[in-house]
């Protein structure tokens, strides 16, 4: 039978990367549980243009755990309260009736605010474009499937390209560090014959990048591989480190 609950809900709203923030209380109602969380602030948007007030601004897209855009803070964990998920896989049966949910943007220096709970994540794109890519020529397709490749690696590259750049990782981090992102960037290249060639030239390039746009140092509290939607593992971290200390001495 399905159940609906009533919450209070305080969100962050913020006109504009410049303007002062500040939370809003909101009421909502026979909230079924079977619904996702956006489709309950779906609901908010509706009740807040029915009363002739301003919807929250939030962001989305596939709505299946695959793009990454979903990035809110719910009370105190990037996500929410559930594990290995985005919030666009949370459920409406995590919360209890009558519970408040605090719900905010990302905060970090170099993610600002655009308006109310979407902040800007060009920064992550501007890491990839330092050098998470492979630009040498690898051939076609049957080069790819001539090479053979050791299924841990194969495994291991396969774990670490499922980062769908979501944030989560750098929310979490009390330093505000992209170590986790850029670890799982490096490593899926990294570990293939492909991405070796450029190894040393992208782990300098992509650390430098990171440092240079305000991320901050990783002094290895996990809470990045905790609240990761894709369970990467900070063993990647290692994997950067001995990279970028590769390149680094062997020029
Ligand atoms: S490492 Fe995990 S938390 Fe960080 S951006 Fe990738 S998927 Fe999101
Ligand atoms: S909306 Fe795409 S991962 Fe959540």
């Amino acid at each position: 039978m399905e159940k609906t609950i009533n919450l209070t809900l305080k969100v962050w709203r913020q006109n504009g990367p410049k303007e002062k923030g500040r939370f809003e209380t909101y009421q909502v109602s026979n909230i079924s549980t079977d619904s996702s969380f956006l489709e309950m602030m779906d609901i908010l948007n509706e009740q807040l243009i029915s009363e002739n007030k301003e919807p929250i601004a939030f962001d989305h897209d596939c709505r299946e755990g695959i793009c990454g855009m979903c990035s809110l803070y719910i009370n105190g964990r990037p996500h929410g309260p559930d594990e290995d998920i985005t919030t666009c896989q949370l459920h409406m049966r995590k919360f209890k009736d009558g519970e408040t949910v605090t719900i905010e943007p990302w905060r970090a220096a170099a993610f600002p605010i655009i308006k109310d709970l979407i902040v800007d994540r060009t920064a992550f794109d501007t890491i990839i474009a330092a050098g998470g890519y492979v630009s040498v020529n690898t051939g076609g397709i049957p080069d790819a499937n001539a090479i053979p490749i050791a299924k841990v690696a194969a495994d291991e590259a396969m774990d670490a390209a499922s980062c769908i750049g979501c944030g989560a990782c750098v929310a979490a981090c009390k330093n505000s560090s992209a170590m986790l992102f850029v670890s799982a960037k490096v490593s899926q290249l990294a570990l293939l014959p492909q991405g070796k060639v450029e190894a040393k030239r992208r782990a300098k390039a992509m650390v430098a990048k990171m440092d240079e746009l305000g991320f901050g140092g990783c002094t290895n509290t996990g809470a990045c591989e905790v609240e990761c939607p894709k369970n990467i593992s900070i063993s990647n971290i290692s994997r950067l480190n001995r990279e970028f200390l590769k390149a680094r001495f062997s020029d």
